[in-house]
């Protein structure tokens, strides 16, 4: 199957839903929200500047970049209707951002009028990310901000042991839900060929300690093997009943890594 994030609408409106609230949980996590702030506070919100996030989703982090650059412009760029409706929903009260349905890779903004382009948790799940970059790069004023944040799939883990069962969720997560699970290894060849400066380039360690965050994971993974016949409905219960143990003992442990990219069109 295709990772459902190339097509939201398509995956339907529990799909739109059920994510819409855990990149809501994702953002209020500590490590996520201190990500955030430290690329936020490397963007200039002059008074009359506009930051676009694309790839906006149900608006999470919009609605901090919101916050932060207030009163200045903000709008959040998503392909996704069912997405830009939870958005709209979710943002009432920010009188600064707005969002509109549209596809990274053909906004509808004119040349070289936007100061910072912000694109979290977007490329990962995209087949062509250079189209995303020309994009952001056309509509970026000269000096304008760039800054990818996304995870590296790659390294995704549950296992606290060897061989350890529940780690298949996260190892099914990967395999269904992401495009291309090693995009942060070429993140800074994407950007130097899209004609963007790196500023910096950084790695965090996030861990996942919470039933909160894991469970929508191992819910729908589960759930899948069933529906595609892998797995037997036992066996997806008992996995289910694995983390919710672990849960209860305090002993969850997923680790993902997030880099962020900061670049520069020159000028
Ligand atoms: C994991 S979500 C992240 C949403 C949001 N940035 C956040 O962190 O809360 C990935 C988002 O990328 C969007 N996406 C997928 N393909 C895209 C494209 N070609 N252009 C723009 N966004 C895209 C999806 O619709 C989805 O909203």
């Amino acid at each position: 199957m295709a990772d459902p994030f190339q097509d939201v609408d398509s995956a339907g409106p529990e799909f739109v839903k059920m994510f819409a609230d855990a990149m809501d949980v994702r953002q209020s996590d500590p490590t996520m929200e201190k990500i955030v702030a430290s690329y936020l506070d490397r963007l200039p919100f002059a008074a009359d500047s506009l930051t676009i996030e694309v790839g906006a989703g149900a608006g999470a982090v919009t609605r901090r970049i919101a916050t932060l650059a207030h009163p200045t412009k903000v709008v959040g760029y998503e392909p996704s209707k069912g997405f830009v409706n939870e958005a709209i929903e979710r943002s009432s009260g920010h009188s600064n951002l707005s969002f509109v349905v549209a596809d990274g890779a053909s906004l509808p903004i004119k040349d070289k009028t936007v100061d910072a382009v912000v694109m979290h948790t977007v490329l990962t799940h995209v087949t062509h990310p250079e189209s995303l970059l020309a994009e952001a790069f056309r509509v970026l004023k000269a000096g304008g901000s760039l800054v990818i944040c996304d995870a590296d799939f790659s390294k995704s883990t549950f296992s606290s042991i060897p061989n350890d069962p529940l780690n298949i969720c996260a190892q099914e997560f990967v395999r269904e839900f992401v495009t291309d699970a090693f995009i942060v290894g070429k993140l800074r060849t994407l950007i130097a060929n899209a004609g963007m400066e790196i500023a910096s380039f950084d790695v965090t360690s996030r861990v996942v300690t919470s039933r909160e965050q894991m469970r929508p994971w191992v819910e729908v993974t589960t759930k899948q093997m069933v529906e595609r016949g892998d797995i037997g409905k036992d066996l997806a219960d008992a996995l289910v009943a694995e983390h919710d143990r672990r849960a209860e003992l305090g002993s969850l442990y997923g680790y993902q890594a997030f880099a962020t990219a900061i670049a520069r069109k020159p000028y």
